[in-house]
């Protein structure tokens, strides 16, 4: 039997305007998805959520005998914290370890790449990619940035958005309003430029008041809403900013956080009717 584990992630800055090109910062984070693959007499597959994610790798990698699959998830599932990304690139290494494949990391993202690409329609490399090589990085171009050392605080809503839904959303407002949205885009783009020498210094101040101008840009492009709201002015009583991760719609936000004031972020968030979670910067897909 192999077992690998991969995490999920949450988006510092830049989602949205990553579709039309511009720069974003995601993370990987310390909440993960377990996969266990043994060689079985009949396929077997455990997991909370659906198999099609399973289903497909399986196919994709062309395995032709019954798999035992066991997944067990830290991560809440179509929360835009990646979990389906993690529980793809987990099954990917095992398959790829128990069947000798071969497959280097880089591999691993990609295949992982398609295979969301396949189920959901549309996915961004983000997620896969992140979850693969684990830490933070700048998208695109994937350049890794010193991983931050603070608290990060997530506050989940419990409502479920599609990413897709969202991104034609968007899509349709730029086209009604293409000048401005465009200029909104730029500015998001611009916000992670910014930030990037600022995560190198780990000036945590000014990167909070980042994230805060970029939750006002992505709620300019309406995909904030009235739970998410609640729980980012929660956060921000005691935390450097807060933020949409992902596409917004429901989901979770991000807050950053002096060590010393996570667990009071988690009560704020809490008494505004979400979940608090502290996670850190976390590593990538790895076997256990
Ligand atoms: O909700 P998530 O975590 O899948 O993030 C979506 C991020 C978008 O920029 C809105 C879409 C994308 O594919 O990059």
């Amino acid at each position: 039997m192999v077992i690998y584990s991969a995490p999920g992630k949450v988006y510092l800055f830049g989602e949205h305007a990553v579709v039309y090109g511009e720069p974003a910062v995601a993370s990987a984070i310390d909440l993960r998805i377990q996969v266990s693959v043994e060689r079985s007499k009949r396929p077997d597959i455990r997991t909370d959520t659906d198999t099609v994610y399973i289903d497909r790798v399986i196919e994709k990698m062309g395995v032709d005998e019954p798999l035992k699959i066991e997944i067990d998830s830290q991560i809440p599932p179509g929360s835009g914290l990646g979990s389906s990304a993690a529980a793809v690139v987990a099954c990917i290494a095992c398959i790829n370890d128990e069947f000798g494949m071969g497959l280097g990391k880089r591999e691993i993202a990609k295949l992982g790449h398609e295979i969301e690409k396949d189920v959901q329609g549309i996915a961004s490399p983000t997620d896969t990619y992140v979850s693969t090589f684990g830490g933070m990085v700048l998208v695109p171009d994937f350049k890794s940035i010193p991983p931050l050392d603070c608290g990060i605080v997530i506050g989940d809503t419990f409502t479920f958005a599609s990413t897709k839904k969202l991104v034609e959303k968007v899509a349709d407002l730029k086209k009604r309003h293409e000048k401005i949205v465009s200029y909104i885009m730029r500015a998001i783009g611009e916000l992670s430029r910014i930030a990037e020498p600022l995560l190198y210094s780990k000036d945590y101040k000014k990167i909070g008041e980042l994230m805060n101008i970029n939750q006002g840009l992505l709620d300019s492009l309406g995909v904030s809403t009235e739970k998410l709201w609640k729980l980012i002015n929660a956060a921000r009583k005691n935390a450097w900013g807060a933020k949409i991760t992902g596409a917004g719609g429901g989901g979770c936000i991000v807050a950053l956080v002096d060590e010393t004031k996570k667990n009071v972020v988690i009560e704020e968030i809490e008494r505004a009717g979400g979940r608090g979670i502290s996670t850190r910067v976390g590593e990538g897909v790895r076997k256990e």
